[in-house]
């Protein structure tokens, strides 16, 4: 029997993570979809392909055309729309779909976390919390913190340039995974006394929160969106076990 392909909905460390690994197992071969928004996306093992499908319609069509034996919708835990229309359109044609979902970070004790439903509600409360704030939740969402750029002082982190800036806001432009240390000298030099962030879990993204943590600082964190229902896992070695199940 040849391999068999099984799509994987990309954009995260645990896709490019699930994609090295099946790279050595010869029962399976991969494409990784990238929506393209990282304008130099790290290399991937298998194949890959860049650009929305075009809503469920075009997902559908491309799962038909492609005829996939599994779909891991490993995409952020953050990405409001993709995993709905993977849900649907592999639904629709019957093709077996997992959610790899990375686990939420632990709180501990000495963290001062204050957990807010979304951007709009974290706007609000934002400025009870500190004078100068890092945000790093990513383009959509920092739309909605710009209003607050004469009331304190916005620090934005992204991977991508994000222009038409307001003056007097700061803009980081960095790239994923950060450590503690370079984290925690971050803080000191802006003056940080907030941070903001998406409850996205995930060890690289979790020096932020150790940093804020060990300067005591409070961290205002967006709670995750809803997902599909349906089978889920926390990882790549989950997502291999699944994958080892279905029929062939
Ligand atoms: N949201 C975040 O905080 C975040 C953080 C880090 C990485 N990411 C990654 O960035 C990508 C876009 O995020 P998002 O929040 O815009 O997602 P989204 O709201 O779920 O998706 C918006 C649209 O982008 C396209 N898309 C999303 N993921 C795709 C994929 N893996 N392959 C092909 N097309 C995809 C789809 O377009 P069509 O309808 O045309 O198919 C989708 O309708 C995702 O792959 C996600 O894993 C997101």
């Amino acid at each position: 029997m040849g391999a068999r392909l099984v799509l994987i909905l990309g954009g995260t460390a645990e896709a490019a993570g699930l994609a090295a690994a099946l790279a050595d197992r010869p029962s399976w071969w991969t494409v990784t979809s990238l929506a393209g928004r990282t304008s130099e996306p790290r290399p991937v093992a298998g194949e890959l392909r860049q650009g929305g499908f075009g809503g469920v319609a075009g997902l559908t069509a491309w799962l038909a055309a492609e005829r996939p034996a599994a779909v891991v919708d490993a995409t952020h835990p953050f990405a409001r729309q993709m995993p709905w229309h993977a849900a649907e359109a592999c639904a629709a044609l019957g093709i077996p779909r997992l959610r790899l979902l990375r686990p939420s970070w632990q709180r501990a004790g000495e963290d001062r976390w204050v957990e807010v439903a979304d951007a709009a509600e974290a706007v609000r409360i934002l400025p009870n919390f500190g004078k100068t704030a890092l945000l790093t939740t990513g383009q959509e969402e920092v739309k909605l913190f710009l209003q607050l750029h004469q009331r304190m002082r916005l620090v934005l982190r992204s991977i991508e340039p994000i222009p038409d800036l307001p003056l007097g806001v700061v803009h980081v432009q960095a790239r994923p995974p950060f450590t503690l240390e370079t984290e925690s000298v971050l803080l000191a030099r802006y003056g940080v006394d907030v941070l903001v962030s998406k409850a996205a879990g995930g060890a690289a993204g979790q020096a932020k929160i150790l940093a804020a943590r060990a300067r005591d600082i409070p961290v205002v964190l967006l709670a995750r969106p809803p997902q599909p229902e349906g089978p889920c896992c926390g990882g790549v070695a989950g997502a291999l076990a699944w994958l080892a199940q279905q029929g062939s």
